[in-house]
């Protein structure tokens, strides 16, 4: 008899954003007469650069030619997209990454999710406390977490490191020594970010006790500030430590389109066994490799005018992620990030909930946001609106919330 994997049974709940569009279906269906404004899902709404839609036009076309035909790509992606990954990403800022470090995929959140599985099931993982929910779910779908404690909403076997405006949402160091570390920076939730040197001490600190960072760098595009670095590698010792994870979707509107790259070092090692060995051959089992269309479409991304036309996109959104945190401000609202990501975490007024916030947005100016407790614990009583809607609806959603 055929028996489960009932580590799925552990999980609490539904996946979160899930979850709110079950919500929102219900709203919506209930009030069809409403306009209401999505603020929730950091999904884009600017359509592709017009660089990228004329490479998409041109390779559709390369396939229907048996001499320009494109079948399966190698599994670690195309040698042309890599190329400029490693001149685009990384030698522009003096960093020496090879491309047989890149292993491109169909976005971060799938790499995010399937990383963990070339680590033991002993590791010990650490997590910010909020955190993007897919590294602690699929941990738990593994089987790495222990038990859940509905009390305090925390599993026995995570290390939670707290972010919270007391320590400027900047995670401290453990206590008790992890063997695998997630960080994302600039970060999701909490639209916030650390610094260069604030980085440099967690590498060295995982070099020290022998651990890896799993840093999530999917936001690196919307850094304006010039001592926030763009990939861990900036930091000294990195690449003996560190797996990065890196997306298309957010700086280039790919959220539909689906493209994204995670990089090994070689140097990453664990008793002489190397994990860029490891994860090049789960992708060669498991993985198919990106579209050739989407990565010519993303190779389209660091011509001269593919990054034109994507940094006015960035500023866009970085616009409106001005017009919420003003607007909230303005109305005595306590708001933070914003300025190096495209996502502005608040807290909620009155010591509402953060889903009793949820609701009340929801029912009575009709917008969505992202309840901040879904991301965790300590995200109780926060609350969090993406800089990825238009212009138009995200000036209107910050004029309803200011009426309320
Ligand atoms: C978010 O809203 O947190 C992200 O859009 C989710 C994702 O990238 O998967």
């Amino acid at each position: 008899m055929y028996k489960i994997n009932d580590n799925y049974l552990k999980l609490p709940g539904r996946y979160l954003f899930s979850f709110i569009e079950k919500k929102v279906a219900a709203f919506r269906e209930k009030h069809p007469d409403k306009k209401v404004i999505p603020l929730g899902i950091g999904d884009v709404t600017q359509p592709l650069a017009p660089t990228i839609i004329n490479t998409l036009h041109y390779v559709v076309d390369e396939m229907k030619n048996a001499d320009t035909f494109k079948g399966y790509a190698p599994s670690s992606g195309y040698e042309f997209l890599r190329n400029a990954i490693v001149k685009g990403d990384y030698r522009s800022r003096d960093v020496d990454i090879s491309i047989d470090e890149i292993f491109v995929s169909d976005g971060a959140k799938c790499d995010a999710g399937n990383i963990q599985e070339i680590f033991s099931i002993d590791n010990k993982i650490a997590v910010c406390d909020p955190i993007y929910p897919v590294y602690l779910d699929t941990n738990v779908m593994a089987g790495r977490t222990g038990t859940y404690d509905e009390t305090t909403q925390r599993w026995s076997d995570v290390i939670y490191m707290p972010c919270t405006p007391d320590n400027n949402f900047a995670p401290e160091l453990p206590k008790e020594t992890p063997d695998i570390i997630y960080l994302c920076f600039p970060n999701n939730p909490t639209g916030t970010t650390i610094t260069k040197d604030q980085l440099q001490v967690w590498v060295d600190y995982a070099n020290r006790v022998g651990a890896v960072i799993i840093y999530d760098a999917a936001y690196e595009a919307y850094i304006s500030e010039d001592n926030v670095p763009h990939t861990i590698y900036e930091c000294e010792g990195a690449k003996t430590c560190a797996i990065e994870l890196k997306s298309f979707s957010k700086n280039a509107g790919f959220t539909g389109v689906r493209l994204g790259y995670t990089v090994v070092p070689k140097d990453l090692k664990r008793s002489n066994v190397s994990l860029n060995a490891l994860w090049a051959r789960r992708q060669a089992t498991k993985y198919n490799g990106a579209p050739y269309i989407v990565q010519r479409a993303g190779e389209a991304v660091y011509s001269k005018s593919g990054r034109e036309q994507i940094k006015k996109q960035i500023d866009y959104y970085m616009n409106n992620a001005k017009v919420i945190c003003e607007g909230l401000r303005s109305a005595g609202y306590h708001v933070f990030g914003g300025v190096n990501a495209p996502y502005i975490w608040l807290k909620t007024p009155n010591d509402m909930t953060s889903w009793e916030f949820f609701d009340y947005l929801l029912e009575n100016a009709n917008v969505v946001g992202t309840p901040g407790v879904g991301f965790g614990p300590q995200g109780e009583g926060y609350f969090r609106l993406t800089a990825f809607g238009t212009y138009e609806n995200t000036v209107e959603a910050v004029e309803r919330i200011k009426k309320l």
